[in-house]
């Protein structure tokens, strides 16, 4: 496997290996917001700087960085990175322009919450600090500051989801996950893998079935690979072989991640999630999901108020095959992310610890 360590300027540095780097990181020196390309995973290790508001948005979109947590973690240093180019002498001036990108990195991807969390957490440091006094390169300082408080609460937020986690789950368990909630999907660690890779630390053996997930297979690019790297003994199925596997008694309980939780407990998270929970139902398999607290959505009543992208057609059709593989007319439903509904889940694993149904009532006490 080729392992390269790239700029934007094509500058191959040196030999790295994914534990070695950050999903999302800033380079303050260089006015930039670093990510993974996850476009180019498994094959290649390929670090992007992105400066513009433009890279930024299309980085985005593009799921060069995706997953919930690290999507919040890079519009906030994105933000701040923008923010550093603004003018510097005049606070309105400077507002108009800051709000104006935070919009536009707003539209960049409408179904996980994080995007639209992080960016209000940055606009609520700008309008504080005016409020107290502070010139233009003060708010600056604080726009730092909250954009690393935002990326390292994601690695303490996602540790304490993995100790929670691993106390449902025993040694020897077969997991069966979703899309990728792993350690690309945030600064490190990941939801829904945290507790793998702690259980790992720990010397617990657990047996993890990566579904593909059609149409992008962020399951067999992104999570079979990093769980693979790290060890771990993971085992690659279509998203159609999770019924087998289950009705074979090897998977004891299903971790998956989340993009958004409406008040009353229904999650939204990478399409094929909610046909996943009906079958563990029928199975009796425990469907846990995790994800941290920034990801409830209270003014959501439920499911149906998620707003749900839908994608461009080719991903099914054409992307990841050598030509076409359906007829030129067809008409293509592509929806990014599917609802399930909390009578399906058995629990929401959070930082804050494990809540069990009725999920309105301990949700809005959170
Ligand atoms: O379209 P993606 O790859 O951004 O979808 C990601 C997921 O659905 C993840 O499960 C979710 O964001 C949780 S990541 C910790």
């Amino acid at each position: 496997m080729e392992t390269i360590n790239k700029t934007d300027t094509g500058k191959i540095s040196k030999e790295v290996s994914l534990m070695d780097v950050d999903t999302v990181a800033l380079d303050d020196a260089n006015d930039a917001v670093v990510i993974i390309d996850q476009t180019k995973l498994p094959g290649t290790i390929e670090l992007v700087s992105l400066r513009t508001a433009q890279e930024i948005w299309d980085a985005i979109y593009l799921l060069r960085v995706r997953g919930a947590p690290a999507i919040g973690v890079t519009a906030a240093f994105g933000m701040y990175v923008l923010a550093k180019g603004m003018p510097m002498d005049d606070f309105d001036s400077f507002y108009r322009e800051f709000v104006q990108k935070r919009d536009y990195l707003d539209s960049s991807r409408p179904t996980a919450v994080n995007l639209s969390w992080a960016l209000k957490r940055m606009d609520g440091v700008v309008r504080a600090s005016h409020e107290a006094g502070r010139s233009v390169p003060g708010i600056l300082e604080d726009l730092k500051t909250e954009a690393e408080a935002i990326r390292n609460e994601d690695i303490a937020v996602c540790r304490k989801i993995g100790e929670y986690g691993l106390s449902l789950i025993g040694d020897g368990d077969g997991i069966l996950t979703h899309c990728n909630a792993g350690r690309l999907a945030a600064v490190r660690y990941g939801t829904a893998t945290a507790p793998i890779y702690l259980g790992q630390e720990r010397g617990c053996h657990l047996r993890v079935f990566c579904d593909e997930t059609r149409p992008l297979l962020q399951g067999a690019r992104l999570t079979a690979f990093e769980l693979s790297a790290s060890g771990i003994d993971t085992t690659l199925i279509c998203d159609n072989m999770a019924s087998c596997v289950m009705g074979q008694g090897k998977v004891q309980a299903v971790l998956v991640g989340c993009d958004r939780i409406a008040a009353n407990g229904d999650v939204a998270n990478k399409i094929g999630t909610s046909g996943v929970a009906v079958l563990a139902k029928y199975y009796g398999i425990p469907f846990y999901v995790l994800g941290p607290t920034s990801t409830v959505d209270l003014k959501c009543p439920d499911g149906a108020h998620i707003p749900i992208e839908e994608r461009q057609a080719g991903e099914i059709t054409e992307k990841w095959y050598t030509r076409r593989m359906a007829p030129p007319e067809i008409k293509v439903y592509n929806p990014a992310f599917d609802v399930t509904r909390h009578e399906l889940i058995t629990a929401i694993i959070t930082e804050k610890g494990i809540l069990y149904p009725p999920f309105d009532r301990v949700l809005s006490k959170l």
